[in-house]
């Protein structure tokens, strides 16, 4: 347990771990490329560092906010020297092989890095409820734990393979993002038929608290390789999702999004899935498509 920390990058993530830290006690130490935004939190006691460098060098423990790994290497240009010795906390989100170009790169440096993956917006960060996969050396992991535990009460320690947290986050958003953009297109067409984001949001809650009934449903049986139709087949997708592109298009909105899962539809029926399950289009994503 660490009583000071170091939080580099101030975007509305950055600041909202500054100031979690802020409010349990801890000296902290922060920079950002533009340093106003460190302004409310040096207004509550913050220190600002007048460099990256100095910023390393304040605490042993650094939270790393950015809006990528490129970003890291961009602000620690010349102030290489100052990892030595430090954990370098990187919750800043990308892929699985930046995560494990960069872990190489400060231990190269003489410092030790941590992947994570912050399943929370910043409002979240703080709370005992949120969640956040971490890996990468186990012992710096445990010996951090407590003070990590500040940004989400909890922490999923994911192995020692830095790519391994960043893959974790990633397959989050894989389903984070298309969900999402589902709603905006359900808004959309809510919307040309004059009904509100609002008159439709408890229909999209319910509707997306039901997925994890299909999700517990259909896991085991994926990795049974059971792709039966005995609840629903690949055709009837095809035929909803027509009339899902076509309600769309006479509405007057985008149909890109929705005519993108329909193609996946189709490609599952064209290579005779047709009477399968629809679970069976995992066995068609496993590889790129054929134009792709
Ligand atoms: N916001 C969310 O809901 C959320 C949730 C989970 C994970 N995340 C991840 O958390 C990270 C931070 O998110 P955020 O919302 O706080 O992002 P953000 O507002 O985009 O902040 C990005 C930070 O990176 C800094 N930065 C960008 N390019 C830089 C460079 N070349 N050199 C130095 N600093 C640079 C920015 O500095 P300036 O202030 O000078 O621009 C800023 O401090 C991202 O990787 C994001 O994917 C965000």
């Amino acid at each position: 347990m660490s009583q000071s920390v170091t939080v580099i990058g101030l975007g509305p993530m950055g600041q909202a771990m500054a100031a979690a830290y802020l409010d349990r006690g801890y000296e902290v130490t922060v920079w950002n490329r533009t340093p106003s935004r460190a302004d409310a939190l040096v207004a509550r006691g913050a220190a600002l560092a007048a460099s990256p460098e100095e910023a390393l060098r304040a605490n042993q423990l650094v939270i790393l906010s950015l809006i990528d790994y490129d970003a890291m290497y961009t602000a620690f240009k010349g102030a290489e020297e100052a990892v030595a010795g430090r954990v370098l906390v990187n919750l800043s989100s990308d892929v699985p092989e930046k995560a494990r170009a960069a872990a190489d790169w400060v231990a190269g440096h003489g410092g030790t890095h941590l992947t994570g993956g912050v399943l929370s917006p910043p409002p979240g960060i703080g709370s005992p409820d949120m969640s956040t996969f971490y890996s990468g050396p186990r012992e710096a992991y445990e010996t951090y734990r407590a003070d990590l535990e500040v940004i989400t009460g909890r922490t999923d320690y994911r192995g020692e393979d830095p790519g391994r947290a960043a893959l974790m986050y990633q397959l989050n958003m894989v389903i984070f993002w298309p969900a999402m953009l589902a709603y905006w297109q359900a808004v959309a067409l809510a919307g040309a038929h004059g009904i509100s984001a609002s008159e439709i949001a408890p229909y999209a809650v319910d509707n997306y608290a039901g997925m994890g009934q299909f999700i517990d449903f259909y896991a085991p049986r994926i990795d049974a390789g059971n792709h039966a139709g005995d609840v629903d087949r690949v055709s009837m997708g095809v035929a909803s999702m027509e009339h899902v592109v076509h309600t769309n298009a006479d509405a007057g909105v985008d149909t890109a999004f929705p005519a993108a899962v329909l193609d996946a539809f189709r490609r599952a029926a064209a290579a005779g899935r047709g009477a399968d399950s629809f679970s069976s289009m995992v066995e068609l994503l496993r590889e790129p498509a054929a134009d792709a």
